[in-house]
């Protein structure tokens, strides 16, 4: 039996203009980013062309780009720089941000920050009415993703921009869904700093970056080191970096392609799923979700139950539910939309790429249905 994964949210396989590269620079580039010597300035060159590469794909100059490990570490970087910056932070973000936002807020709260978190409807869907009261209170800073990791809702960052920007506030987003799924344009969408992360899109794992806003600075959060401009100390991760430049190429090259397939695929497979699991009832705002990503619940099964049984099956997917002192807490964007306990954990995700064969999505269907069937069966 073939495996099938569908969890690119967690993380995407990767693409082979990325490890081709990365191949390459563990064996080829040696030196340290930060030496003077050859190898070093190979290496620094190779860190350059990652940070030229990432500007380009995300309509940003180089300079804005800082390089780190990751979104988690990005995300939690701007927000205490922004406390630590501002007179008076008051922050804001949504309640179904990734929990490098969400619990670095309430960590902020307990520290006597004033902080508020956005609400959303049962689609997950955003009041902009809400917010312009909370900027007429003062808020300083509003962090908002640009696509939700566990629904696929995709929120209006351009409209979001105005209203921030037009009370003098600081916008956040986190980027890290969006790359690679839906048009990324960071200058025309009018951010401040943008956070990402890159084995979403099939680039390597622990690289990530900030992109910032020209003119809009930002300090380091750790100590120990002058790398990234004094702005993210520790020694540059230079494979990595290399891996950086082949996935961004691929993105440049295939993005538009992969974006078609995808709205193509979910397509298919929403069509096939409706197909073998009658009654499937389907979560979020899908007027504006990421074409790669689908949120779904099974009459009567619990999502952990059945995501054992996909596993058993040869089907990867995810739930989105944290584990706890042993205890599986279900979502909590799905408990921020309204949904009780029970009806939260019921939570699947379903999240493929561009790579996924049309097959898997049929074949995966298939399974599900099978699935479904025989646990609906158990309970009667
Ligand atoms: C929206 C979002 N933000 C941030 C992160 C954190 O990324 P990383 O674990 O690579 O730091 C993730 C990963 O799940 C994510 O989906």
């Amino acid at each position: 039996m073939n495996r099938i994964y569908l969890d690119w949210n967690a993380t995407a396989p990767v693409l082979p203009e990325a490890r081709e590269a990365m191949v390459e620079a563990l064996s080829g580039v040696p030196g340290n980013a930060s030496s003077v010597h050859h190898e070093g300035q190979i290496a620094r060159t190779v860190v350059e062309r990652a940070r030229r590469a990432v500007a380009k794909a995300v309509n940003a100059p180089a300079q804005a780009v800082v390089l780190t490990g990751g979104a988690t570490e990005s995300n939690n970087q701007v927000l205490r720089h922004h406390v630590r910056v501002t007179d008076e932070p008051f922050v804001i973000c949504t309640a179904v941000e990734h929990p490098s936002v969400i619990e670095v807020v309430r960590d902020l709260e307990q520290e006597g920050v004033r902080c508020a978190i956005w609400p959303v409807d049962a689609k997950g869907r955003l009041d902009l009415g809400w917010l312009e009261a909370k900027l007429d209170e003062g808020a300083t800073l509003v962090s908002v993703m640009w696509a939700n990791n566990e629904i696929g809702n995709v929120y209006p960052i351009a409209e979001i921009a105005e209203l921030v920007h037009d009370k003098g506030a600081t916008l956040h987003v986190d980027g890290t869904q969006a790359l690679g799924r839906i048009p990324v344009d960071f200058n025309g969408a009018d951010i401040d700093y943008m956070t990402l992360s890159f084995h979403k899109m099939g680039g390597p794992k622990g690289i990530g970056a900030i992109v910032l806003r020209e003119g809009i600075k930002i300090e380091a959060i750790l100590a120990g080191g002058h790398q990234e401009r004094g702005r993210r100390p520790g020694t540059e991760n230079v494979p990595a970096a290399a891996g950086l430049v082949g996935a961004m190429a691929a993105l440049g090259e295939q993005g538009d392609a992969w974006r078609e397939a995808l709205q193509r695929k979910r397509a298919l497979f929403l069509e096939a799923l409706t197909e073998q699991a009658p009654g499937l009832e389907l979560r979020g705002d899908l007027e504006h979700t990421l074409p790669n990503t689908l949120n779904v619940a099974f009459e009567g099964i619990d999502g952990e139950d059945f995501l054992l049984a996909a596993d058993l099956e040869g089907v990867s997917a995810s739930s989105g539910s944290a584990c706890t002192a042993g205890s599986l807490e279900p979502s909590h964007v799905v408990l921020a939309m309204g949904f009780e306990h029970d009806d939260a954990r019921r939570s699947v995700r379903f999240s493929f790429g561009p790579a996924t064969p049309d097959e898997d999505l049929m074949e995966a269907a298939r399974r599900v249905g099978a699935i479904v069937e025989r646990l609906s069966a158990l309970m009667v």
